[in-house]
């Protein structure tokens, strides 16, 4: 519990940090279509991750098999990411498990607990703010509605950037949310690179600008900055309450493209797109930075399935859909396009519960069709 005088001073240092973020920002693009060998990280992560990441692995060394067995791709496992050694050193990234991660270029990552309470930051959190991983890119599609849309989701800033650091005072509590400029400059300019790169005519700017006034206001303000440069696309706003209620309203919802928004926004409203699509195991994603990038599903741990015994239920769709996001990233066009393909045909639906289907039936078809 922190006196007025020592949230000040608690306060002080925070901003100071935070200066110091954006004086240190910046480094090279890693080129894939150039590297010799690609390192790939594989973490398995909590509850059902392991479960889910074999598989992805499975799928990776089919389709990767020449250039495992050449050496110019490096599946290397990551060990200790789990909720356990955590716990056990205080760390939501050990520092031996983080330099080791360092030495890949791209993670393929099963989902991590995050205890609720205390002040452990989430695992996710920490690697994307210690990775730079400042896009959160998610799409989500449902062709036979026209949807196609892409979310950039700022990753590294907002509610999160300072989650674990708020302050209680007594009878109150503080939390922090932090938006700069260069953090927004970047995921707009990501957000529009997208547009323009993929034949999108539209990119469509969430916030709450009228209530966040200061983090909210510089978010679009710089969007629309940004949007200056891209004059074939156009920009439109909305608030993130309306906006939660349009992925629902059949009316408009196929219009949107790509949507960019700050990093809690961007969390909630993805799971609700996710949904829509078949489910949060149907939907994958990508923390993407100049340097490093990491893939996972957009999914929890989902412990309760394990605890239900629903184990052999587990969709491995998202992290499927997140493998075909890596292999693209990695410029492995045609790995991912057999990937992405054999998935859209694959017609065994698993719904993450008895009513579906196995994830080992899933598999079996998927492979048959890769
Ligand atoms: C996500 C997750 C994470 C987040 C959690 C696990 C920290 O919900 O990737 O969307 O809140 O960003
Ligand atoms: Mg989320």
């Amino acid at each position: 519990m922190s006196t007025v005088a020592q949230a000040c001073e608690a306060f002080r240092i925070l901003l100071e940090e935070q200066q110091a973020r954006i004086a240190a920002a910046n480094c090279e693009k890693t080129d894939f279509s150039k590297k010799e060998v690609v390192t790939v990280g594989i973490i398995d992560g909590d509850g059902i991750g392991p479960l889910i990441m074999s598989r992805a692995v499975q799928v990776l060394n089919m389709l990767l098999e020449k250039e495992i067995k050449s050496g110019s791709i490096v599946l290397k496992k990551i060990e200790g990411l789990t909720i356990e050694n955590r716990i056990a050193l205080g760390k939501p990234v050990p520092e031996d498990v983080l330099a080791e991660i360092k030495t890949c270029d791209v993670l393929l990552k099963g989902p991590t607990t995050t205890p609720m309470g205390g002040t452990m930051e989430s695992a996710n959190v920490t690697l994307r703010r210690e990775l730079d991983l400042y896009a959160n890119v998610r799409p989500v599609s449902i062709p036979e509605e026209g949807i196609d849309w892409v979310f950039y989701r700022e990753n590294t800033e907002g509610e999160y950037v300072l989650g674990s650091r708020g302050i209680d005072l007594p009878g109150m509590a503080v939390d922090f949310k932090v938006t700069t400029d260069f953090g927004t400059r970047r995921i707009a300019k990501a957000a529009f690179d997208y547009a323009k790169n993929n034949g999108k005519s539209r990119v469509s700017v969430v916030t709450k600008a009228n209530i966040m006034k200061k983090t909210d206001g510089k978010f679009t303000e710089i969007c629309h900055q940004v949007a200056q440069d891209y004059p074939d696309i156009s920009v439109d706003d909305w608030y993130i309450d309306i906006m939660t209620a349009n992925l629902v309203n059949p009316a408009i919802r196929s219009g949107f493209q790509v949507v960019v928004l700050p990093n809690l926004y961007g969390d909630i409203i993805t799971d609700e797109a996710a949904q829509l699509q078949g489910g949060v195991g149907s939907a994958g994603s990508a923390n993407l930075g100049d340097r490093y990038a990491m893939f996972e599903a957009i999914h929890g741990s989902a412990p309760r399935m394990l605890a239900e015994g629903l184990q052999d239920y587990v969709n491995p769709a998202s992290i499927l859909r997140a493998t075909v996001m890596l292999l693209r990233h990695i410029c492995r066009q045609d790995a991912a396009q057999r990937l992405e393909q054999a998935m859209n045909r694959c017609d065994v639906t698993v719904t993450g519960d008895a009513s579906g289907a196995t994830c080992d039936a899933y598999m079996q078809a998927l492979v048959q069709l890769l």
